[in-house]
């Protein structure tokens, strides 16, 4: 049975009773209203780990002012049981002020420079730097051996690798597969804000990718890709934040340079921001 966790010398004694015993610990970071990817997570976690947490904490300072965090779905009680069928031992749900012990405005910050700036970081100012500060948090709180995180979120990957290469936390880090629906639409708790009209509209985003790969493989520049891209989203309704093809490390390849390219892209439909990207090699 999952046990539910909300004061921080809870989860230290949990912690350290695991580690005493001579146990791997798994961490897997969420902000609830858990889905199929999520739950993909945890089993990644359980077979990296002897014991995983799964965090559950919507994180005030990762979304802007004009951003959903009042809205964003808390369905703490469907976490749990899907929690515990998924197989995770510990739920850590800590409240604001467990998080932010001096409050949210006095709270130390971590902010990773460079890859921030682009992309996500470039249409979402200061998002990053309030994940990489919560999953500082998480890690000195959960003390893991390993921590999963899902490639759905390429650069937020990108930034919490940069986060423990620089401040050395002895974590390592596991990458999960994106986890889609049947029409390719990539799992996310963004998903239920769409209407019923919006819903199959949003699987151009996965369409689009696999034409932006299409087209890179065949020889098309990267700039005519990414038209190529903006424009199928257009037509089909969406407002497009970006659609860019870059290198892994989120870097502009030059003109014929080949090898491993990731093609991201970010758009709003109605009221919802949706992000997806599709990893291929050039
Ligand atoms: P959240 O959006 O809840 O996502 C938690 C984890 O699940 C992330 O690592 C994310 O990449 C992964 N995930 C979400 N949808 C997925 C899918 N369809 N397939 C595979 N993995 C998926 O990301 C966050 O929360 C927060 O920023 C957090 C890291 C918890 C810090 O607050």
């Amino acid at each position: 049975m999952i046990e539910t966790v909300t004061e921080l010398s809870a989860l230290r004694a949990r912690i350290r009773e695991w580690k005493r015993a001579g146990l791997r610990v798994g961490l897997v970071p969420t902000m609830g209203n858990l889905h199929a990817g999520h739950h993909s997570l945890v089993q990644l976690a359980r077979e990296n780990a002897d014991r995983v947490v799964v965090s559950v904490f919507v994180n005030p300072t990762q979304f802007g002012p004009s951003e959903d965090y009042d809205r964003y779905p808390r369905t703490v009680d469907a976490d749990r049981a899907g929690l515990d069928a998924a197989g995770a031992d510990v739920m850590w749900l800590p409240s604001v002020p467990a998080m932010y012990p001096h409050g949210v405005d006095a709270a130390v910050k971590v902010c990773v420079p460079g890859v921030t700036g682009v992309l996500e970081g470039a249409h979402r100012p200061g998002h990053f730097d309030g994940v990489s500060t919560v999953v500082s948090r998480l890690f000195n709180q959960v003390q893991p051996d390993v921590a999963v995180f899902g490639l759905k979120d390429y650069q937020q990957l990108a930034v919490i690798r940069y986060l423990v290469d620089d401040l050395a936390f002895p974590v390592e880090l596991v990458a999960a597969p994106i986890l889609r629906e049947a029409d390719g639409l990539a799992m996310s708790s963004r998903n239920q804000y769409l209407s019923a009209q919006e819903r199959p509209v949003a699987a151009t985003i996965w369409r689009c990718l696999q034409a932006m790969r299409a087209a890179s493989q065949s020889g098309q520049a990267r700039q005519a890709v990414e038209a190529g891209g903006v424009e199928q989203l257009a037509s089909a309704g969406f407002d497009v934040d970006y659609v860019a093809i870059r290198r892994p490390d989120l870097g502009e390849p030059a003109p014929g340079e080949r090898g491993p390219r990731v093609a991201l892209v970010a758009a709003r439909l109605g009221t919802t921001r949706l992000i997806d990207n599709l990893a291929f090699d050039l």
